[in-house]
């Protein structure tokens, strides 16, 4: 595909002479020789990248620059000005400006700027390919999982192969991490999905109410039962239960669930009748509990019988490919819950999105999302609409590398961060990394990136 891009200036002799040379690096060039002819331009064709002089009779560039990033926000405005205007470049690129050049124009640096403004444009067509994806998703399975990751797709094929047993499964993973919507995920998936769905948030009982809430209790069981009550693994009786935080729990509670697991039955508090249910049980906890058992503070014999299947729901930082679909998800939802239309999330952004760490995992996504669709003042997410520490992540000169990466990522991330850093420049960057250029070409194709870095130059 032919990019198109628009050469706006009032001088002849300066627009013609853009519109050939970038014509010879091979783009299709539309010239325009004031701001009303390149808005009708606009409307015209489909432009990708627009070039324009700042000092023209009648509408001015900034009052283009304003225009076009109003309607057209995906696409890249190179701003032209002359000498002692720089100022007002600086302004230009805070109102949205791709990046701005000095008059007289050098070539070379206009060829350049041109092509990184097209992959950064590429990228955002890319988000919005995956809205498209995430708005299918959505469609098909309200409340499903978002996430096209290795690590996740290993997950749903745990969640697929547990679903129709009743084995007791073991959700582990940190805060966050989404070990909730694993458990519902295994609910739906299960034939007891008619079935109540029962979920205790252990952690927030105190050890006498958390046994009455899941066994029940008699009247007169203690002080203040005026009537009997049933507990939790009665009522999920043909469903599921779902203990969170089951690390939480105390040893004589432990050992009720225990006899659960083993016998499916137990009393409600302050009875002898022995009542049995069919429930399947799920837990979760974001403790190391086998370092629990081995501290003496959680029942080896529990643990076993609830961990039959272990599904640990990895970090996001170990998953990165999910944070581009979770976060067009988030927008979208964000996006209608607010009655806001915002259209995506500028590369910067994305790239801050993805080099983050996320220590809240997913539920810090979604917050930042949540916060960033409520202040945004523009249509596009941009870096300023994000939490500080997000905002951060990407310090100058800096190439930060996950802990947890392989030998092959952190190589990649290195040559990625290095080409960057030069402008593409492949004998520079070959030159700082101390590698051949035929070995840095070789990587470039190994790992994946010759997309974002063309391969000329
Ligand atoms: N794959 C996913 N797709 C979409 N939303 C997700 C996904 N995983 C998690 N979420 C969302 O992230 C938030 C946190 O998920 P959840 O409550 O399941 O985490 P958790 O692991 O149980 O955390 P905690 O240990 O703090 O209880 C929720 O709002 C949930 O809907
Ligand atoms: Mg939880």
């Amino acid at each position: 595909m032919t990019f198109k891009i628009l050469v706006v200036d009032d001088e002849k002799n300066i627009r013609m002479g853009l519109g050939k040379s970038l014509e010879l690096e091979g783009y299709e060039v539309y010239l325009a020789e004031n701001g009303n002819e390149a808005m009708k331009e606009m409307l015209k064709t489909s432009i990708d990248l627009v070039v324009t002089d700042l000092r023209m009779p009648g509408m001015s560039g900034e009052e283009l620059l304003k225009k076009i990033s109003n309607a057209y926000p995906t696409v890249p405005v190179i701003i032209l000005t002359g000498h002692g205007t720089v100022e007002t470049a600086v302004d230009a690129m805070r109102n949205g400006a791709f990046d701005f050049l000095t008059k007289p124009v050098n070539l070379d640096r206009l060829g350049l700027l041109v092509k990184r403004a097209l992959s950064t444009r590429k990228l955002v067509a890319e988000h919005q390919a995956l809205q498209k994806e995430v708005e299918r998703l959505e469609k098909k399975k309200k409340q499903s999982m978002i996430g096209r990751s290795g690590a996740l797709n290993r997950v749903l094929g745990l969640v697929d192969q547990v679903a129709q047993t009743k084995v007791s499964v073991l959700i582990t993973g940190e805060s966050g991490v989404g070990k909730e919507v694993v458990a519902d995920a295994i609910h739906n998936a299960s034939n007891r999905k008619d079935q109540p769905f029962i979920k205790v948030h252990c952690a927030a009982l105190t050890e006498s109410l958390l046994e009455s809430e899941l066994f029940g209790h008699e009247k007169g069981a203690f002080t203040g039962a005026s009537t009997q009550r049933k507990g939790r693994f009665e009522l999920a009786d043909g469903g599921t239960i779902f203990l969170d935080e089951i690390g939480e729990i105390n040893p004589s509670v432990q050992i009720k669930i225990l006899r659960v697991l083993q016998e499916k039955t137990f009393e409600r508090v302050g009875g002898e009748k022995s009542i049995t249910v069919d429930t399947r049980i799920i837990a979760a906890t974001n403790r190391d509990l086998m370092a629990e058992v081995e501290k003496g503070n959680f029942r080896e014999d529990l643990y076993y019988r609830l961990n039959v299947v272990n599904i640990n729901v990895p970090p996001l930082r170990e998953r990165k490919d999910d944070i581009p679909l979770l976060a067009s998800s988030f927008l979208n939802q964000f996006s209608e819950e607010n009655e806001k239309p915002i259209e995506g999330i500028d590369p910067k952004a994305s790239s801050l999105l993805y080099n983050y760490s996320w220590p809240g995992n997913i539920r810090e996504l979604r917050n930042c999302m949540e916060s960033a669709v409520v202040l945004s003042k523009k249509p596009i997410i941009g870096p300023d609409d994000l939490p500080p520490a997000v905002r951060s992540s990407e310090e100058e000169g800096v190439i930060r590398i996950e802990l947890g990466s392989t030998m092959a990522e952190a190589e990649k991330q290195i040559i990625r961060q290095t080409l960057k850093g030069v402008n593409n420049n492949k004998s520079r960057a070959a030159e700082i990394l101390g590698i051949g250029r035929k070995t840095l070409h070789r990587k470039i194709h190994d790992y994946g990136l010759e997309e974002e870095f063309l391969t000329r130059g």
